[in-house]
């Protein structure tokens, strides 16, 4: 267990010429050299800082001349000396390692202003000198509690303070050393470090070593280089989190990295959520950007859903290049324990939320990104959750509410998130017309609710073979004859349907409900002669009831006069013109491929606006001269059209079309208009008042599964094809 091998790769796209092209003179890397394949065995950072010459030539290697530290007080503070004489072709290196330095050396960058250094003002002074010609520095295992700048040592290119003992670091200290490469912190105390302490764009490190330090967090700005670098190593420090304290946003126009850095032995047990940690739209994002790989070695991975988003991005190329280096193992949850991350299914990282994120009290919340999807599961429950918890990783609700006591279905904040509902074995009395607006994708069970007599009409564009409705009773009475034809509509093959209470004739199969059971809508316009003249009676006594009831009277008025309309056709230029949403491409193909060939076949002549109107002439007046030369209007309902209508953004059709058909029909005896109900909408669906009231009263034709039904349906309440009465009269004849 302590032989981890693991290395977490955020980034794929890191083999091939790696930065040749662009190394902008601070790190290259060799031709051909594909980091993915050549040599799988080696660990995947070791083979980068092969392939990838870390190499601002230091020309001076090797001759660098030496200066010494010089004590000026037991404190450990201390003043550089030369033992020679300063020459300006010279570079220096300063080494002073197991000393007893508290602090860096006075006359460094003069930090210091102590009174104490009064005495020594002219060395100081000539020391400054030298700052531009230091290239090295190895203070190592001294006692150098504090750090300030050190920004003019502008040569500098290797600095080494570990075993010191620095508790913080300033983002003011070397950050205008664009010649630093090798930076070590390693061994100190740091507790905290400053934002973007090695990353601002000034800064070109390929090594910083902090490892062996106590940071317990870690800011993005200091987990990699907006420039290329080699190695960061954060190793066997206490960070157990991230943290963007600046709000660091990855700018899409740049490249970060390449480069390595190693989070190995800290106590991390969840994996970063780097999307909300810099605000990305999605986590590929980080991907494409950030092409520098994180590694976890020995850390205790809880394998929870906050790993899922990086196991599924990579997943296909985890075979070939997670073999070695994702090889860690997962310390929790204990069903878990042990698994190897290349060998997780992502099915199995999950999140429990609890109460603090949202979880109602008597529910499990169980996040499971893999599947997109939240699942909640309650007991002991009256009414719905009032709230459930906002999960970042999923975008579904799986809402389990079977065997509870719950009485209303009504809509919540979450319910629009909901894709599947389970309020079987309830005590549901009422549900709302609303929650059923949301719900209307959602799989839904509400099988065994004894109480539930009523469901609302929406339930009507319903798919049957999401709802489950076993051991329902509901009402079947002349209010509900839309469930007939939701039936028929809706069918499926596997269909979990309820009971119908058919009034007088008790308890029926949901399909054996029909009107003709019942004695109510078919003889409506025949039974409404008297009761219209009775209404038209009562009109100035009940003027607003009429007003309200104003269309459904008219229409039904129409139709019955309509009745006594002799077949006079000739007149007329066209027999049908069919008007709907020429927008709606699925309605055009039903009304191109089965409605105008069948009508044409029948011998109606048709006029289509779309197809008939001359290009280029204005379309407002041909059509409503045509119209008047038309007997009938087929009115096809969308809800695109209606929307138009809603939205006011294109009115012509609501504006011209269908006013035009209805005043044509209003003023003509002769004309005749059918409404062909396309999306099943409902009278409170439609704002056009007229055509809500034809709905209401019925005189509609209803879309169904069947075009031969559809058709009869529609030829029983067309006026027949002139030119068919001929045809057939000349075959008597
Ligand atoms: C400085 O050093 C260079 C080479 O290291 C040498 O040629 C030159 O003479 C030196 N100058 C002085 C003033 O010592
Ligand atoms: C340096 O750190 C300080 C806070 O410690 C912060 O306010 C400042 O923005 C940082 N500088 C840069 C360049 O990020
Ligand atoms: C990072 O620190 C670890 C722990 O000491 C060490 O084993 C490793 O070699 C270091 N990596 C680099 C590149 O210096
Ligand atoms: C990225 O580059 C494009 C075009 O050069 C520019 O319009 C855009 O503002 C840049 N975005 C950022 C975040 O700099
Ligand atoms: C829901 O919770 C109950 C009680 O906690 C449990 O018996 C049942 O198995 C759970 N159902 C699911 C699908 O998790
Ligand atoms: C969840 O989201 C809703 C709407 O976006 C918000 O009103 C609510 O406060 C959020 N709850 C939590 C716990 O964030
Ligand atoms: C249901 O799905 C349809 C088609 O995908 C979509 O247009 C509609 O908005 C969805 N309804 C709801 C309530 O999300």
């Amino acid at each position: 267990m302590t032989d981890y091998i693991c290395m977490i790769i955020l980034i794929v796209s890191f083999g091939g010429n790696c930065l040749d092209t662009h190394c902008q003179g601070y790190l290259c890397c060799l031709d051909l050299c594909d980091i993915t394949k050549d040599n799988p065995t080696a660990p995947l950072n070791e083979k980068f800082e092969q392939c990838c010459i870390c190499a601002s030539q230091k020309t001076w290697s090797g001759k660098e001349k030496e200066l010494l530290i010089e004590y000026i007080g037991v404190s450990g503070k201390s003043l550089v000396v030369d033992p020679e004489k300063f020459n300006d072709s010279n570079v220096y290196k300063i080494e002073h390692i197991g000393g007893i330095m508290t602090e860096i050396p006075s006359d460094v960058c003069s930090w210091d202003s102590d009174t104490v250094l009064e005495v020594f003002l002219r060395q100081v002074y000539e020391f400054m000198k030298y700052w531009l010609h230091i290239v090295q520095i190895d203070f190592s295992f001294n006692k150098i509690r504090k750090v300030e700048s050190l920004n003019c040592l502008r040569k500098l290119y290797q600095l080494d303070l570990s075993h010191n003992k620095i508790t913080h670091l300033k983002n003011t200290t070397i950050n205008q050393l664009a010649h630093l490469r090798h930076l070590d912190l390693s061994f100190n105390e740091i507790m905290s470090m400053d934002p973007a302490c090695i990353s601002q764009p000034t800064q070109n490190l390929f090594y910083a070593d902090f490892e062996n330090n106590k940071l317990p967090v870690v800011d993005v700005t200091n987990s990699f280089s907006v420039n290329p670098f080699c190695h960061i190593n954060y190793t066997s420090n206490i960070i157990d989190k991230f943290v963007n304290e600046q709000g660091f946003t990855l700018d899409a126009n740049k490249t970060y990295g390449p480069g390595f850095v190693s989070f190995n032995f800290n106590n991390f047990r969840t994996f970063p959520d780097f999307q909300s940690l810099l605000g990305l739209s999605n986590l590929a994002e980080l991907g494409q950007l950030v092409s520098f790989g994180f590694d976890f070695r020995g850390i205790q991975l809880d394998c929870d859903c906050y790993l899922e988003p990086f196991l599924s991005m990579v997943q296909e190329l985890k075979s070939f290049l997670w073999r070695d280096y994702f090889n860690v193992a997962c310390a929790n949850p204990p069903s878990l324990q042990g698994v190897k991350v290349p060998n997780l299914d992502p099915y199995d990282l999950v999140c429990t939320l609890e109460r603090d994120a949202d979880c109602p009290q008597e529910c499990t919340c169980i996040d499971r990104p893999s599947t997109n999807t939240l699942f909640v599961n309650c007991t002991n429950l009256k009414t719905l959750p009032e709230f459930l918890p906002n999960s970042t990783l999923s975008r579904s609700i799986s809402l389990k509410l079977s065997n509870n006591d719950i009485q209303i279905l009504s809509n919540k904040p979450y319910l629009y998130k909901v894709t599947f509902l389970d309020l079987s074995n309830n005590l549901l009395e009422q549900v709302n017309d609303d929650a059923i607006a949301v719900l209307e994708n959602a799989t839904l069970h509400i099988s065994n609710n004894v109480r539930l007599t009523q469901l609302p009409q929406r339930v009507q564009h319903r798919n049957l073979c999401i709802t489950y409705m076993e051991g329902l009773h509901l009402t079947c009475g002349c209010q509900e004859l839309w469930i007939e034809n939701w039936l028929k509509v809706k069918k499926c093959d596997d269909e979990k349907l309820f009971k119908c209470t058919i009034p007088d004739l008790g308890i029926k199969e949901a399909r054996e409900f029909s009107s003709s059971l019942l004695d109510c809508k078919q003889n409506l316009p025949i039974f409404l002669v008297p009761f219209i003249s009775s209404v038209l009676a009562t009109l100035t006594i009940c003027g607003t009831v009429t007003f309200l009831l104003r269309y459904e009277i008219l229409i039904l008025f129409l139709r019955v006069r309509q009745k006594k309309v002799d077949n006079t056709a000739d007149r007329f230029q066209y027999d049908v013109a069919i008007t709907f949403d020429e927008e709606d491409e699925k309605l055009r193909g039903w009304i191109l491929k089965v409605l105008l060939p069948n009508l044409e076949d029948n011998r109606y002549r048709v006029f289509l606006p779309s197809r008939d109107i001359p290009f280029g002439s204005r379309r407002d007046n041909v059509l409503m001269k045509t119209f008047a030369k038309t007997r009938s209007f087929l009115v096809v309902l969308s809800e695109k059209c209606l929307a138009q209508h809603e939205h006011q953004r294109d009115r012509s059709w609501s504006e011209n079309e269908w006013k035009c058909a209805w005043t044509s029909f209003k003023y003509c005896k002769m004309k005749t208009l059918v409404i062909i109900n396309y999306d099943h909408l409902a009278p409170s669906d439609v704002s056009i008042k007229q055509i809500a009231a034809f709905l209401r009263v019925g005189h509609t034709v209803e879309f169904g599964n069947y075009d031969a039904q559809i058709m009869d349906d529609i030829y029983n309440k067309l006026d027949p094809a002139p030119n068919q009465m001929d045809a057939k009269a000349s075959y008597i004849v």
